[in-house]
Order: C-alpha cells, then sequence, then structure tokens
C-alpha cells in the first residue's frame, strides 16, 4: 500500500458509553476497541488519522475531517432526532457520513424489511402493528399457523422490549406502548443458531454463526450467546448478498446482513444492519483493509 497524497484525519463517531476513557464507559465498550483496533493501522497505512470524536460535539470540532464514520453512538435511539440533525448537519457543511443519513433514516426503522421483501428479498413472515395487545398475538398465531410468536419493537436494538409467546401460556393483559412486528418464532434461531455476513460496499468481507445460551433464544452477548466460525456455502452467501444488493441506495461502506434459516434450509433477513452494527473484526481479517481502501477511494472521488 502506498501512503495517498490527501491523507486526512477521518471522524469516527463515538458516544460517552464508548469514547476512550470516559468515566462512563461500557462493559461492552470492547467491541468499539475492537473495531478501531482495525480500522486505525489500515488507514495509517494509507497516510489517514482516525479520530474518535462524540457524536455530540459541535459541527466546527470536525472541520479538518472529510468523512466521518457512524462509529460507536450507542445511545443514540435515545436521541434519535438529534443524531440524525447531527448527520444532516454534517453532511450539509460538506462531510461525507458513512453510512450516509439517508441510509440511517431508512434503516432505523425495521420496516425497511418490506422494502427489502418488495425487492424480492426472503423475510420472516411478519405482521405490522402500531400498539399490540393480546388480540394483536393471537391474530397473528391463525395467520401464521404457529404457536409460538415473538412480539419485537419496530424500532430497537439489543432485544430490548422484545417478549415471546406461547399459546399455552397468554398474558391476557400484555400490550405494547409504541410500533411494533410480530413474527412466528423460527425454531431454527436454537438449533442452528443466527448467522451474520459482514460486507464492505457490498463485496462479502466474512462470516460467523451465532448461537443461543442454552435455553435463551436470543443471540446477543449480553444473554450469553456465543460466536463460532462459519465458512458459508455459495447458496447461504448467494441469499446474503442478495439481501445487500436489495438496499435501495448505492453500496454502504459497512453491512451487517443478519440471517436465520427458515423451514426449507434458505437463509432469511433477520435484519440488515447499516447504522453502527459491531462488524467482528476478530472473525475478518480483511475487514479494517477492505475498510480503509473503501474510505480511501471515497476520499478521491
Ligand atoms: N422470529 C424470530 N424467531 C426466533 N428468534 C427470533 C425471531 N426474531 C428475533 N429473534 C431473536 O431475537 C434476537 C433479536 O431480534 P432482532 O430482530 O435481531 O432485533 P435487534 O437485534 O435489533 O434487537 C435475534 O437475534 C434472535 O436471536
Ligand atoms: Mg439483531
Amino acid at each position: 500500500m502506498s501512503v495517498s497524497d490527501h491523507a486526512m484525519p477521518i471522524g469516527f463517531l463515538t458516544c460517552p458509553g464508548t469514547h476512550p476513557g470516559s468515566p462512563v464507559r461500557r462493559d461492552d465498550a470492547y467491541e468499539h476497541d475492537l473495531q478501531v483496533d482495525a480500522l486505525r493501522p489500515a488507514l495509517a497505512a494509507l497516510g489517514h488519522e482516525l479520530v474518535e470524536i462524540d457524536w455530540r460535539s459541535p459541527v466546527e470540532a470536525f472541520a479538518d475531517m472529510p468523512l466521518v464514520l457512524v462509529g460507536t453512538p450507542w445511545d443514540y435511539q435515545d436521541a434519535e432526532r438529534a443524531f440524525l440533525d447531527q448527520l444532516d448537519t454534517l453532511e450539509a457543511a460538506g462531510h461525507i457520513v458513512c453510512n450516509s443519513s439517508a441510509v440511517v433514516r431508512w434503516n432505523a426503522s425495521k420496516t425497511y424489511l418490506r422494502d427489502l421483501e418488495r425487492r424480492g428479498v426472503a423475510t420472516i413472515p411478519t405482521d405490522w402493528a402500531q400498539a399490540p395487545d393480546i388480540s394483536d398475538i393471537l391474530f397473528a398465531m391463525e395467520k401464521f399457523g404457529n404457536d409460538t410468536v415473538v412480539a419485537k419493537r419496530q424500532v430497537g436494538a439489543g432485544a430490548e422490549g422484545q417478549s415471546i409467546h406461547h399459546r399455552a401460556k397468554l398474558d391476557p393483559l400484555w400490550c405494547m406502548e409504541q410500533p411494533a412486528m410480530l413474527q412466528p418464532f423460527l425454531p431454527q434461531i436454537q438449533s442452528d443458531g443466527e448467522y451474520s455476513f459482514l460486507f464492505v460496499e457490498a463485496e462479502f468481507s466474512h462470516a460467523l454463526r451465532k448461537r443461543a445460551a442454552p435455553g435463551d433464544y436470543r443471540v446477543q452477548s449480553i444473554y450469553g450467546g456465543m460466536e463460532e466460525p462459519f465458512e458459508p456455502s455459495s447458496a447461504d452467501r448467494a441469499a446474503a448478498q442478495a439481501v445487500i444488493d436489495a438496499v435501495p441506495f448505492d453500496a454502504p461502506l459497512y453491512a451487517r446482513i443478519d440471517m436465520v434459516r427458515g423451514s426449507d434450509g434458505g437463509l432469511l433477513v433477520m435484519e440488515a444492519e447499516l447504522i453502527e452494527p459491531f462488524l467482528y473484526p476478530t472473525q475478518g481479517p480483511r475487514l479494517g483493509v477492505m475498510l480503509a481502501t473503501a474510505i480511501d477511494r471515497r476520499l478521491c472521488q
């Protein structure tokens, strides 16, 4: 690699929970460090310096950063409007934001799954409900022909606010006070796990499998989920590629496509994570260089 003649600081958005040295750093901020450790040397090899910067910083603080990565602003859900406004402000001031404000807006509500479905992607059957109660759960059970239904927020992450309902033990008082989505429970999540496919500008980097802890169905590490290596078949890779190719924007700089097996063995999209996904750099040794190369290319354009 040669050092390019347009060496520049690259912003990496953080929040108090992830910023290095912050007194309120979260226990899982090591994921921030892993991502930065993968990217910083790869950018440095091209002459660029990665600079961690709190997303709430005044726009002037970004003045010398032509490109800003939506890194680990993990508290944006608590201030979504302000966060989206900040991305807009940065773009209006001439900064390249990755992923772009438009992509982030589209991806902030899981209703984007409807767009992917319309574009031919295999999705999990979903019933969309504004503020569901137990009658919606019963309706979904009939519609899906399934006695177990998962209820999730349309805007959410980390399985927060999520619940599972079995026909034999329904809570008649259950309700959700925000826009929700109801899906049949896919038992493959427990028998086979969930897959993550990492892409840089729609080019495949690596994949891994996540398994839930015994007795749980959520694969997230906070619930005891574990990752394991996974070498996808060409069919599985094509299924993930079809999701990224269906995103209705130019290829995003980075993407994590989460998938689960349907009853016919084919992969269905669980989520297309385009905002601030953990990119599992440890499992993907090429990731840092792929990202740095793509960033460098964007700076040249
Ligand atoms: N329909 C489903 N069937 C089985 N497990 C599910 C289903 N939907 C979600 N899950 C489990 O819950 C987790 C969180 O759901 P997900 O849709 O990925 O939302 P988020 O990660 O944004 O909270 C998934 O990783 C999976 O383990
Ligand atoms: Mg998820």
